[in-house]
């Protein structure tokens, strides 16, 4: 879908829809009652009648029966005004998008009179993210694709300055959402169209479409350096391991004196359960154990697009956990890059053992902060549900940066408690660690586990049960959520602003 700025008012724009947003209980003004006015009335009735209410999520479609601009009037409702946030507007937009594709319409215009309180270059960014993001269908595996699709949305500024703002939003709002997307696309793949090679190849092309620096560790590599826990996932696997380390240099000079932001995501291509083999119910899900490989490697790109004056090392350790002949078998043990030896209690506490290297790479940036993100534990998805992210780490500011990052584009994030005595039940008999610590509390102690291999600030976000959405919600479809892309997005934009 194209975004385009346009001057000119709505009403006089040729559109297959005009979209307006609207608050909860209120009336048409501006462009809206214009129009209201020459159609007779129509909307202003249609409200009266409770028709349309303005409610969160709600929707209306009028056709105009005269006039040279738009054949219809799309209506979105904001839910009510002292309610009202940024995400407000990404649902309303998303609404009205869905509604346009699924009447089959091509090219819309939208109003550009922002709710007070959102600047024009804002309302731009959120009205893209949140149609683009709606809009988003996984189809690169279906033959036929739907011809109903949306070609493009005019936004309609009244002067140069209104143009400059939209402008410069949309710009925004299309980066950050076609990197979301991005994420999506390499998390809905089946796992045998995304291996831990094609993951390679996917961040190698956005390295090279934003200007990043890339590296990809082989399992040679990651031997040499000692990463017998990443490695010892890996060995189970005819798919080769792939580590994948992305840098970008954005920071002003006084930066240097600083090491990087660095993030992590788990990239388990395919998580079997490996010898400690899963329940085959269900089993079909376990491709979007990468999701937070997923995440890094499209915050990163997104964060070069948006040239965000930060430096920033994603890493992506990528594997799959399989049961192959050559695979860890419970009660094995192995060594990890810090040295520390881990018992294997269970090969399906596998995300922890790739973790576990790629925190330990990790320092060697002197990082300012670390924030990795993994589909980590079950109970985080008993303990928190879909829509809450498990936070845990070692450093209160961060933590609570993390958190409000998140909460400002609805990725929201739950601290759970990181007391000393939560790591006893990692501490192994023959070992220094092991990877499992029983039923109780188990996405504390996973948290637990991984603080044993940081010496930096540091925050871990559990995204089991926020990496996929089973229903569809506002202005995000079914499938990957890409969760986590737009919370370190936004932590890196408050950390240059
Ligand atoms: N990838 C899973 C966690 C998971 C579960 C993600 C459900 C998304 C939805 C992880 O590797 C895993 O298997 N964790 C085990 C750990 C256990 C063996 C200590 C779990 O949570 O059951
Ligand atoms: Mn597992
Ligand atoms: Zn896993």
């Amino acid at each position: 879908m194209d975004i385009k700025i346009k001057r000119g008012s709505v009403s006089g724009e040729k559109s297959d829809a005009a979209v307006f947003v609207l608050f909860e209980g209120e009336r048409p003004k501006g462009a809206l009652a214009e129009i209201d006015g020459a159609q007779g009335g129509v909307i202003s009735r249609t409200i009266a009648s409770g028709e349309f209410t303005g409610k969160q999520g709600e929707t209306a479609l009028f056709h105009l029966v005269s006039g040279t601009g738009p054949e219809r009037i799309i209506l979105a409702g904001l839910g009510r005004r002292g309610k009202f946030s940024p995400d407000s507007l990404m649902r309303a937009a998303g609404a009205a998008a869905g509604l346009a594709r699924k009447t089959g319409l091509k090219e819309i215009s939208v109003d550009s009179g922002p709710p007070e309180g959102i600047s024009l270059n804002r309302f731009a960014s959120l009205m893209a993210q949140g149609m683009l993001l709606a809009l988003y269908n996984f189809d690169t595996f279906k033959k036929a694709e739907s011809n109903k699709k949306v070609k493009s949305v005019a936004l309609l500024a009244s002067d140069r300055a209104a143009e400059a703002a939209l402008k410069k939003g949309a710009a925004e709002g299309r980066i950050i959402a076609d990197s979301v997307n991005f994420a999506k696309d390499m998390i809905n793949a089946p796992a045998n169209e995304m291996t831990p090679s094609v993951m390679a190849a996917r961040a190698k092309a956005a390295a090279k479409d934003v200007g990043l620096k890339l590296k990809v560790l082989e399992a040679d590599d990651c031997k040499k350096l000692g990463m017998g826990a990443f490695l010892g996932v890996a060995k189970g696997s005819r798919q080769p391991p792939k580590f994948i380390v992305m840098e970008y240099r954005g920071g002003k000079p006084a930066d240097r004196r600083q090491g990087p932001y660095v993030i992590i995501g788990k990239g388990i291509t395919f998580d079997s359960g490996g010898i400690s083999i899963k329940p085959s119910e269900g089993m079909e899900k376990m491709k979007y154990d990468m999701a937070g490989a997923g995440a890094v490697i499209a915050a990163i790109r997104c964060a070069a697009a948006l040239k965000l004056p930060v430096n920033l090392v994603a890493i992506a350790p990528c594997t799959e956990n399989m049961p192959g002949g050559a695979a860890l078998k419970p009660g094995d043990m192995v060594r990890a890059m810090n040295g520390k030896t881990i018992e294997i209690i269970s090969t399906d506490a596998e995300g922890r053992l790739v973790l576990a290297d790629a925190l330990c790479y990790a320092a060697r940036y002197k990082p300012r902060a670390v924030i990795d993100i993994a589909t980590l534990t079950g109970a985080c998805v008993i303990a928190l549900g879909d829509f809450a992210i498990g936070l845990m780490g070692n450093d209160r500011k961060l933590i609570d940066d993390v958190r409000e990052a998140g909460e400002a584009g609805n990725e929201r994030a739950w601290e759970l408690p990181m007391w000393d005595e939560y790591v006893d039940a990692m501490k192994g008999d023959v070992t220094d660690l092991k990877n499992v610590g029983g039923r109780k509390a188990a996405t504390v102690t996973a948290g637990k586990f991984l603080q044993e291999f940081v010496d930096y600030p540091w925050a871990h976000l559990d995204i089991a049960g926020t990496a996929w959405e089973e229903k569809g919600r506002p202005y995000c479809p079914k499938g990957a959520t890409a969760v986590g892309v737009r919370l370190i997005v936004e932590f890196l934009k408050r950390k240059s602003a």
